[in-house]
C-alpha cells in the first residue's frame, strides 16, 4: 500500500513514522509513505500556499493551486482510490474506516491548516473528509497520524501476532476488549484472578465473555 500525505509543515510526522510498527511496515515494504511539503507547490518567490478569504472573517484560507499542483503531479504518476482530507468536521474515524482504507492500493491524504481549505478543493479533489474526533486541532498532520496508525497495523505481515488484531474485532464488535493481567502474580497485595491460572479453557472464556459484557457501555 502507498500513502502520500501533503502538508505545509510535513515534518511533524517524521516522528510518527520512524519508530515501532509504521517502521516495521516500511521496513519490510509492505507500506510506503511519501511526505509532500505542499509549500514546494505555492504561489511566486515566497511560495505562498494561504490567503485571506473572500466574504472576510478571520484567518487564512488554503489556495487552491498548490492542492491542484501537487495532487496532479501524484495522479499523472499512478491512480488514487481514496483522496482524504483530514478535518474537525469530517466524518468520525473509525475502525470501520480504518478496514476500509486499508483494502486500498493507493492513497492521498491532505492535512488541513489555518482556518481552513478553499472549498472548491473539497468538493473537486476530495473523495472523503475524516476528523479523528469532534474537538480541534492546529492541523491535519496528528489526526493523518493516527489514521496511518490504524491502517497499517491491519496491513497482513505488518503485526508479528496476527491474533492481537483478531482480538482487537472486539473493540469493534458489540462488545468491549476484557480485562487483561500479566506477571507479577499478586503485587502489593493486588492478584491476578484466579480463574485465568486454572488451565480451563472453556471457563476462562467464559469469563473473559462476561467481563466484556460487563464492561459494555450502554
Ligand atoms: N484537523 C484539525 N482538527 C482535526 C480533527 N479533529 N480531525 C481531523 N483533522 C483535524
Amino acid at each position: 500500500m502507498r500513502i502520500d500525505i501533503v502538508s505545509v509543515i510535513p515534518e511533524i510526522l517524521k516522528g510518527p513514522f520512524s519508530n515501532s510498527i509504521i517502521k516495521r511496515a516500511i521496513n519490510k515494504k509492505i507500506i510506503e509513505i511519501y511526505l509532500h511539503d505542499l509549500r514546494k507547490y505555492g504561489l511566486g518567490k515566497r511560495k505562498k500556499v494561504d490567503d485571506y478569504p473572500y466574504g472576510g472573517g478571520s484567518g487564512m484560507v488554503i489556495r487552491i493551486e498548490p492542492v491542484y499542483r501537487c495532487f496532479h503531479k501524484l495522479f499523472s504518476e499512478r491512480n488514487y482510490d481514496e483522496k482524504i482530507f483530514m478535518t474537525p468536521d469530517g466524518n468520525i474515524f473509525s475502525q470501520k474506516y480504518a478496514y476500509e482504507f486499508s483494502c486500498k492500493k493507493n492513497i492521498i491524504i491532505l492535512c488541513g491548516r489555518y482556518k481552513g481549505i478553499d472549498q472548491r478543493i473539497r468538493e473537486n479533489l476530495i473523495s472523503k473528509e475524516i476528523s479523528i474526533g469532534p474537538y480541534v486541532l492546529s492541523g491535519g498532520e496528528l489526526a493523518a497520524a493516527v489514521v496511518v496508525e490504524a491502517v497499517t497495523r491491519l496491513l497482513p505481515g505488518v503485526l508479528n501476532n496476527p491474533d492481537s488484531m483478531i482480538t482487537d474485532t472486539f473493540q469493534i464488535g458489540s462488545i468491549p476488549p476484557p480485562p487483561l493481567y500479566t506477571r507479577p502474580l499478586i503485587y502489593k497485595g493486588l492478584s491476578v484472578p484466579r480463574i485465568l491460572l486454572s488451565g480451563h479453557h472453556q471457563k476462562i472464556k467464559d469469563w473473559f465473555y462476561k467481563k466484556s459484557i460487563l464492561k459494555k457501555k450502554i
